[in-house]
């Protein structure tokens, strides 16, 4: 977050001088292009509702004077398509989405003639609406859903040190609640205690009575592995719940950038009657200012007694297990995996599944993206495009009509990585220093 204010402070500084001076008067036969009459409709509609007093974003957008501080990075960032948050091409080339921010070309083209004819006001006016703010912990509300809000323990995280995760710590905790009923998890929202080190969550359901590794149970591996380090709270867990595990499902995911995510279509994740619930957090600790900190993360589940269709998220990521690694020193750096879910979709007993969102994830070195899903007869459909990766907008991204996805389809997924910054070879794994190539996917069944 830091990182891009300041860029965007020192683009402000140095294209300041350059602006004042050639600011043109218009011409008579081209119209000018004004904040009130042209850009503020645009920001009204794309930036407001986090450029705003009391928004997420640090700064406004909805008054002439911000936007004019502003002007030359906002030019920057909608022409980079860092801003308005969203990462994958919405331009029809690539996937149709939902609630999509992506901006059309002429809409950047309007904001730029604005800030090249030295952002001039135009006309007051007050006929615009500041839409209502998102604000971190009130946007899942749908006036009749229960919402439970649970809590991790407040922990002090500490790295690891080893080379998958030398500056991380993966921590897991069983977060309480009441687990009597069967029910779905229809949305959820996931608020980081502390920003500066939270780096993703995933919650899990787990049946505690169910068989993990060596014949004990999941509770009894879960105990042991608690009580191991009677100092700290909760266990290490590098690979989900934590060695030999078993886990029935993901029904929540969270990086940074991601706000409130509402299931589409009364669409829900089925948490069982009886299970229990368990977080991972992965915490990041690279800034030496952050260690000795501590964070309690809000994980607040919006929950229906029933949904119309049940869904489930999954995360694969073939680099882990790959024995490669990213070369260093390469402006680009591919990594290609490809699988089919024959396996998974028999084992649910279903001959297909509808794809209704995609979450693609990588760490700092991620550039580009993509995912492509190839049919039984071999063809070729473009899941996801990322163009400029940003590891501090992670979103997930719903089509307008989810993808049917047969037994005897495949998905690829395609990572570039920009290894410049590395004299070592890229090890795939669990820290934010090293790399993952996820393509991750909010599934529905029949
Ligand atoms: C979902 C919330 C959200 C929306 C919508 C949004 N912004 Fe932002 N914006 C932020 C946040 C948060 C930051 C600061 C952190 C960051 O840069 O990622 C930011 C930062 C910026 C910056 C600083 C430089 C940069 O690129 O990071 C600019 C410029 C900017 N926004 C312009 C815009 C414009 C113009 C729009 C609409 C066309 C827009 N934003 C829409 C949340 C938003």
């Amino acid at each position: 977050m830091h990182k891009h204010i300041w860029i965007a402070a020192v683009s402000l500084l140095s294209i300041g001088g350059a602006a004042c001076s050639d600011s043109s008067t218009p011409t008579p036969d081209e119209p000018e292009v004004t904040y009130w009459q042209d850009v503020a409709p645009l920001f009204f509609d794309n930036c407001v509702t986090c450029h705003q007093t009391g928004g997420i974003a640090p700064f406004r957008l909805d008054t002439y004077a911000d936007a004019r501080d502003w002007s030359a990075a906002v030019k920057q960032a909608v022409e980079g398509r860092t801003m308005p948050p969203w990462l994958v091409t919405a331009d029809g080339s690539c996937g149709e989405f939902r609630d999509s921010r992506w901006l059309e070309e002429e809409e950047i083209a309007t904001i730029a003639a604005w800030v090249a004819a030295g952002s001039p006001e135009g006309t007051p006016r007050d006929d615009l609406q500041v839409p209502a703010a998102s604000e971190p912990g009130k946007g899942l509300e749908d006036g009749t859903s229960e919402i439970l809000t649970l809590r991790t323990p407040t922990y002090v995280p500490e790295p690891d040190g080893s080379a998958y995760a030398k500056f991380d710590d993966y921590r897991c905790f069983l977060l309480e609640g009441e687990t009597d009923i069967q029910r779905f998890i229809t949305g959820y929202e996931v608020v980081p205690g502390n920003d500066a080190m939270v780096h993703h969550m995933l919650l899990m359901v787990v049946d505690p009575e169910g068989e993990g590794a060596g014949g004990k149970t999941n509770m009894e591996l879960m105990r042991a592995m608690d009580e191991a380090s009677p100092d700290r709270l909760g266990w290490p867990c590098f690979s989900q719940a934590g060695e030999g595990v078993g886990i029935e499902s993901v029904p929540a995911t969270w990086a940074p950038g991601m706000g409130p995510v509402p299931y589409p279509e009364k669409s829900g994740l089925r948490l069982p009657a009886g299970r229990v619930l368990v977080v991972q957090m992965h915490y990041n600790l690279i800034d030496e200012r952050v260690r000795g900190q501590s964070d309690s993360t809000q994980v607040r589940l919006r929950v229906a007694s029933q949904v119309e269709r049940e869904g489930i998220f999954v995360l694969p990521d073939e680099f882990l297990d790959s024995g490669q690694s990213l070369a260093p020193g390469q402006e680009s750096v591919e990594y290609s995996w490809s699988m089919d879910f024959d396996r998974e979709l028999a084992g649910l007993g279903v001959d297909h599944v509808d794809i209704y969102g995609v979450f693609p994830h990588m760490h700092e070195l991620g550039q580009r993206y993509r995912m492509e899903f190839r049919d039984p007869a071999g063809t070729a459909h473009c899941g996801a495009e990322v163009n400029h990766w940003d590891f501090d907008w992670q979103l997930l991204y719903f089509y307008a009509r989810p993808y049917r996805f047969d037994r005897g389809s495949r998905v690829r997924v395609t990572c570039q990585y920009d290894t410049r910054g590395r004299s070592e070879p890229t090890l795939p794994g669990w820290g934010t220093q090293n790399e993952m190539c996820v393509g991750g996917m909010y599934l529905v069944l029949p």
